[in-house]
C-alpha cells in the first residue's frame, strides 16, 4: 500500500527543514557533520514526521499541506533527528552489530565506531537545540514549547526509548521469554517516540486533555504494532525493500513477537492493535483520515 501525495509532501518538507537545521558537511569539523548527514539523508520513511503533522492537522483543522507548516515542522525535523540517532547507536557493534541501514553501510561501518557514537550524540543534542528555539516555533506559546521539549526528553530517556533498549539487550539469549517484558520492550524502545510524535503534533495544534489522551493511546498502539511488524519483517521481509539485513534478531537471539507468540498470533496482534488505534480517533471524525491511513499503512507495510 503506497502512501499518498499528502505524505510524500510531508517527507519532502521534512527533508528541506533537516537540510536547513543540520550543519552543512563543510562546517568544521567536517568529519562529524558528514557522518550526521550521511545517516539522516540515507533514506528513511519519515514516518514520525508524518504522524506529527497528521496529528497537528487533526487537532487544529489547519490545512497545512502545501503551506509552510511553520508550527509543526521543527518538531517533525527534531523527531527524525532523534530517530536517526537511535538507529546509529542501535546498529553499533556493542548493540545489534548491524552493517546495513537505509540501504547503505551503517554509520560505524562507513565512518568508524568512534565517529558513529559521536554522530549519534551530536544528533540527539541538536534535536533539543531545535526544540528549545522559540524563533522556530512562531505563534506557539512558550509554555507549550517547553512542555513539548520536556515530554520529548521523558519519552526517549531511561524511562522511555532507552529503557526499552536496555531491556531488549538484557533479554538477548533469554531462557525465560516473558510476554509482559516483551510488551514493555516494544512499547518503550519504539512506541514511546511514535506516541510522542502524535502527542506532540496534537500539543502544537492546541489539543485539550481528552484529545491528547486519545492521540497518545493511538500512538501507543500504532507504536507497538509498528515494532511487532518490524519483528515479522526481520523474519520474512525483503532486504532490498527494507534496506537492512533480515535475520538480525535471530542472529542476536532477541526476544521478539514471532519468537514468543509465533508468526500467526503476532500478525493477528498487530492487526488488532491497528483496528483499536483507528477506534481511538473517533472524536476527530473526518479530520482523522490521514492518521487512520497511517495506521493502516503500518499494518500493511513491507518496508
Ligand atoms: C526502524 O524504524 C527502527 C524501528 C523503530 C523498528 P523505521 O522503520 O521507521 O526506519 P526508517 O526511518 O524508515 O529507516
Ligand atoms: C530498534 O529496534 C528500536 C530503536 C532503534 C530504538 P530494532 O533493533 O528491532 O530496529 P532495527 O530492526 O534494527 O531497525
Ligand atoms: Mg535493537
Ligand atoms: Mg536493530
Ligand atoms: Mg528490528
Amino acid at each position: 500500500m503506497p502512501l499518498t501525495k499528502y505524505f510524500e509532501t510531508i517527507a519532502q518538507q521534512t527533508e528541506t527543514w533537516l537540510d536547513q537545521l543540520v550543519p552543512q558537511e563543510d562546517a568544521y569539523p567536517p568529519s562529524i557533520h558528514q557522518a550526521m548527514r550521511y545517516s539522516l539523508f540515507a533514506g528513511g520513511k519519515r514516518m514520525r514526521p508524518m504522524l506529527a503533522v497528521a496529528a497537528f492537522e487533526a487537532v487544529s483543522g489547519q490545512k497545512a499541506v502545501g503551506t509552510e507548516r511553520g508550527a509543526v515542522m521543527p518538531f517533525a525535523a527534531a523527531l527524525e533527528i532523534i530517530h536517526t540517532y537511535t538507529l546509529i547507536h542501535d546498529d553499533l557493534p556493542a548493540l545489534d552489530d548491524d552493517e546495513l541501514r537505509r540501504g547503505k553501510p551503517t554509520c560505524h561501518v562507513r565512518f568508524g565506531e568512534d565517529m558513529a557514537i559521536l554522530a549519534g550524540d551530536a544528533l540527539l543534542t541538536l534535536a533539543f537545540r531545535i526544540l528549545t528555539d522559540l524563533q522556530l516555533f512562531k505563534g506557539i506559546p512558550a509554555q507549550t514549547v517547553c512542555d513539548l521539549a520536556r515530554e520529548t526528553a521523558e519519552a526517549i530517556g531511561s524511562l522511555g526509548t532507552i529503557g526499552g533498549q536496555v531491556v531488549d539487550l538484557e533479554y538477548e539469549n533469554t531462557t525465560d521469554p516473558d510476554p509482559a517484558i516483551l510488551e514493555y520492550i516494544h512499547t518503550h524502545k519504539t512506541g514511546k517516540l511514535i506516541a510522542m510524535a502524535v502527542r506532540g503534533g496534537g500539543m502544537l495544534g492546541g489539543a485539550g486533555e481528552d484529545q491528547l489522551s486519545s492521540l497518545t493511546e493511538y500512538g501507543r498502539r500504532v507504536g507497538l504494532a509498528f515494532q511487532i511488524i518490524d519483528d515479522i519483517l526481520d523474519v520474512e521481509g525483503d532486504e532490498k525493500l527494507l534496506g537492512k539485513r533480515t535475520g538480525s534478531d535471530k542472529r542476536m537471539d532477541k526476544m521478539t513477537y514471532p519468537s514468543v507468540s509465533g508468526m500467526k498470533a503476532s500478525k493477528e496482534k498487530a492487526v488488532d492493535l491497528i483496528d483499536k488505534a483507528i477506534g481511538d480517533l473517533e472524536m476527530f471524525a473526518e479530520r482523522a483520515g490521514p492518521l487512520s491511513d497511517l495506521a493502516r499503512y503500518v499494518a500493511a507495510r513491507t518496508l
